[in-house]
């Protein structure tokens, strides 16, 4: 495991694919800046963060064969490590919003950035992006955002935390080819956000509409039973669940 630790950068995630356009990394390279200055987010959205108060980090994982159909195991992977750490922690009430929000209660800690580079039928790399909320206690214009010290009411240690997180993301990824899909997406859908309970949801410029979660189909869309019991299947792109 080799981490670079930079004071700022525009996106950890940004960093290291241009670095690794420059040179070949080893697997398990990691990237850490106490700022972000451009910070993303999924679906085209920005990452805010305090600067030297939180978790930002891009890890960058080497597959060997992993198939593109699996890309979802990543996921499922990335998010079922950040879930233990942060459990073991004592966070109350965790959950994954699917895709991979962690989520405690219903404010959101930690978000993830998973992007993929392909050949062919296969995943190559990922560069998997971690924003972690940990002492940050103001949160302007991020009204669903809270951190580690606002929930558990204490100061956490950046760099111990960070270290238990790559130890347990590295377990993780290490058995993503021999775990299978069935075991890890029961591990997964065990801690997914509203799973089974009546929620809102809202296509792009859409009316809202009332889905129950049922699962996650194999391409890690999102799969909801809908008012007249008619069964339908999401991308990110696709829906929004409001919470
Ligand atoms: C989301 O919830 O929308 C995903 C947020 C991901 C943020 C992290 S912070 C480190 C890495 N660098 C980025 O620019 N984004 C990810």
């Amino acid at each position: 495991m080799k981490i670079i630790k930079l004071s700022a950068t525009e996106s950890t995630n940004d960093y290291l694919k241009e670095l690794m356009s420059l040179k070949r990394l080893s697997d398990f390279t990691i990237v850490t800046a106490d700022a972000q200055t451009k910070g993303r987010g999924q679906v085209s959205a920005s990452w805010e963060s305090e600067p030297g108060k939180n978790l930002t980090f891009s890890v960058l994982k080497r597959h060997n064969g992993l198939y593109l159909d699996n890309h979802f195991m990543i996921s499922m992977c990335v998010s079922c490590a950040v879930y233990e750490v942060l459990l073991n922690l004592g966070l109350p009430r965790l959950r994954v919003k699917w895709p991979n929000d962690i989520l405690s209660g219903t404010s959101k800690v930690c978000g993830i950035l998973i992007e993929n580079s392909i050949a062919g039928q296969k995943i190559q790399t990922s560069v998997i992006g971690i924003g972690l909320n940990v002492n940050q206690v103001l949160f302007s214009n991020q009204a669903k955002a809270s951190s580690l010290k606002l929930v558990l009411g204490r100061e956490i240690n950046l760099d111990n935390l960070l270290q238990t997180l790559l130890d347990t993301l590295q377990r993780y990824l290490n058995d993503i080819r021999s775990s299978t899909w069935n075991s890890m997406l029961s591990q997964y859908e065990n801690i997914l956000f509203n799973k089974n309970s009546p929620a809102t949801f809202q296509e792009p410029n859409g009316p809202l509409f009332t889905g129950i979660i049922k699962g996650i189909t194999k391409e890690g869309k999102l799969r909801l039973t809908l008012e007249d019991d008619s069964v339908r299947e999401y991308d990110l792109k696709e829906i929004k669940l409001h919470y």
